[in-house]
């Protein structure tokens, strides 16, 4: 590389940074089949591989005005304000473009996380079906670091990371134990993922990004799907203690992602881009409170940002048998935190399901694409 080119690069990055790891790599010896249904995972990840630069319509760009026409914030229906539609198209794309960029950044640096847990599983896990799949998934996290990559790189800089995403990706790959990387990461991280990609691909009406998800999205619910079989073999063979204490990791992964207890800052960071956007953020909220009632309603439908903890990681614990009488209280006793006691008892008493059928889930209405 010129000096030129790596000055230029180094003066637009943070520098590289490490984390210290522990962990055991496991070989087996036996190379028969033994946990099928991770095999038969594997075998549907290898006829799915898809190539970022060949398959998705790049040349198209961004359609600006589609874009910022079915913009959402974390759940918030913005674009159906009065004050979304107060600002000239301009503004609006420019608001729109900025605060996803910090969003998908977000989603961009957990799919690095991913890319890395994914590879330690490949030495992690004991089961030769376990580290077939996780080598295909290793190459999907990095097509999903491709991609996202490329599509802020249309809309803005790439942001830096939320301290609580940092600290749970830390957690995660420091951790030896690798059940608490698979709950950590398969379950909790892509469940929230997996759910927040799906809602956006349904609501974006921008051609690019709807397809970007919608490949991503697939593979996701394999991803989903490994934690959810893969911990379903183990879960029921482990000590009282060892259970507890996957529990306890399962949660403080949510916590880390949503809790604003966690520094979950969104709104701080969310209102500089405004301002940087020409729009007083002050203004905005108070415009917006008299609005509260069309924000509160799709807030109640969707959950907001709990929503894919609620509706997706929650039913996924349950379903793995990590979602005990006393995790449940430390879900709640947050939830209260966050958003005060009533809320706190709908999200607490939602009894959803997994989907039984994740990948069909995801395909629902985009079977053609
Ligand atoms: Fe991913
Ligand atoms: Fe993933």
């Amino acid at each position: 590389m010129s000096e030129s080119a790596s000055d230029s690069l180094s003066a637009n990055h943070p520098e590289p940074e490490g984390v210290k790891v522990a962990m055991e790599a496991i070989y087996n010896w036996n190379y028969e089949p033994e946990v099928d249904e991770l095999r038969n995972l594997y075998a549907k990840s290898l006829d799915l591989q898809w190539i970022a630069l060949r398959d998705l319509e790049w040349d198209r760009g961004i359609d600006h005005n589609a874009f910022t026409r079915t913009f959402s914030l974390g759940g918030i229906p913005i674009t159906e304000t009065s004050f979304w539609k107060s600002l000239s198209d301009e503004t609006r794309w420019d608001v729109a473009r900025r605060s996803a960029s910090f969003m998908l950044s977000n989603f961009l640096h957990g799919e690095q996380g991913a890319l890395m847990v994914a590879a330690q599983l490949v030495n992690a896990v004991p089961h030769m079906d376990g580290k077939f799949y996780a080598s295909t998934q290793t190459l999907d996290e990095a097509r999903h670091v491709e991609v996202f990559a490329k599509y802020v790189s249309l809309l803005d800089n790439v942001y830096p990371i939320s301290p609580g995403l940092k600290k749970l990706l830390d957690g995660v790959l420091s951790t030896e134990n690798w059940m608490m990387k698979a709950v950590g990461m398969q379950v909790v991280t892509e469940g929230l993922a997996l759910y927040s990609f799906r809602d956006m691909r349904n609501q974006t009406e921008e051609p690019l990004l709807k397809q970007l998800l919608t490949y991503v999205s697939r593979d996701e619910a394999r991803h989903t799907g490994y934690g959810i079989k893969y911990l379903n073999r183990v879960v029921p063979t482990l000590s009282d203690k060892e259970r507890s204490d996957l529990e306890d990791f399962a949660f403080e992964a949510a916590r880390l992602l949503i809790d604003q207890r966690a520094g979950y800052s969104m709104r701080e960071t969310i209102f500089q881009l405004w301002k940087d956007a020409g729009v007083d953020p002050g203004d905005a909220l108070t415009s917006m409170l008299k609005e509260r009632e069309v924000i509160q309603q799709a807030l109640a439908k969707g959950g907001g940002r709990f929503g894919p903890v609620s509706g997706f990681v929650i039913p996924t614990l349950r379903s793995i048998g990590l979602y005990s009488d006393r995790i449940a209280e430390h879900f709640k006793e947050m939830w209260t935190a966050n958003v005060g006691a009533e809320t706190a008892d709908r999200l607490a008493s939602n009894v959803d399901e997994v989907p039984e059928d994740l990948e069909a889930w995801v395909n629902e209405g985009y079977e053609a694409l």
